[in-house]
């Protein structure tokens, strides 16, 4: 397995309390800011259709805005009903001004 930190976003479009959502060679992620760290997941709930870009994120978790389930940003966890399976988290980092998110490819 080989891993790749490709540049996501610029780190000041990542606001505090917001997430944003980006898209990496096909792939959709959302992205958070708690206590100045940046977090990646897949955007997708697994619930359901819902873009958590949407949701409502309060410390480390963010909450789904359709059933309201909520996953720990840091690992993907999913914390509470009606989620049953957790969300692919990314390692994500800030360099200079930019933000890199790690994908890991099986070769
Ligand atoms: Fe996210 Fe149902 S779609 S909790």
């Amino acid at each position: 397995m080989s891993e790749r930190w490709l540049d996501v976003c610029a780190a000041e479009d990542i606001s505090d309390d917001t997430p944003l959502a980006a898209a990496v060679e096909g792939k959709e992620i959302a992205l958070y800011r708690v206590d100045g760290a940046v977090y990646a997941t897949d955007n997708l709930c697994t619930h359901g259709s819902a873009r958590l870009c949407d949701g409502f994120l309060e410390g480390h978790e963010i909450e789904c805005p359709l059933h309201q389930g909520r996953f720990d940003v840091r690992n993907g966890r999913a914390l509470c009903a009606p989620l049953t399976a957790d969300i692919q988290a990314y390692p994500a980092r800030t360099e200079g001004e930019r933000v890199f998110v790690r994908f890991d490819i099986q070769t």
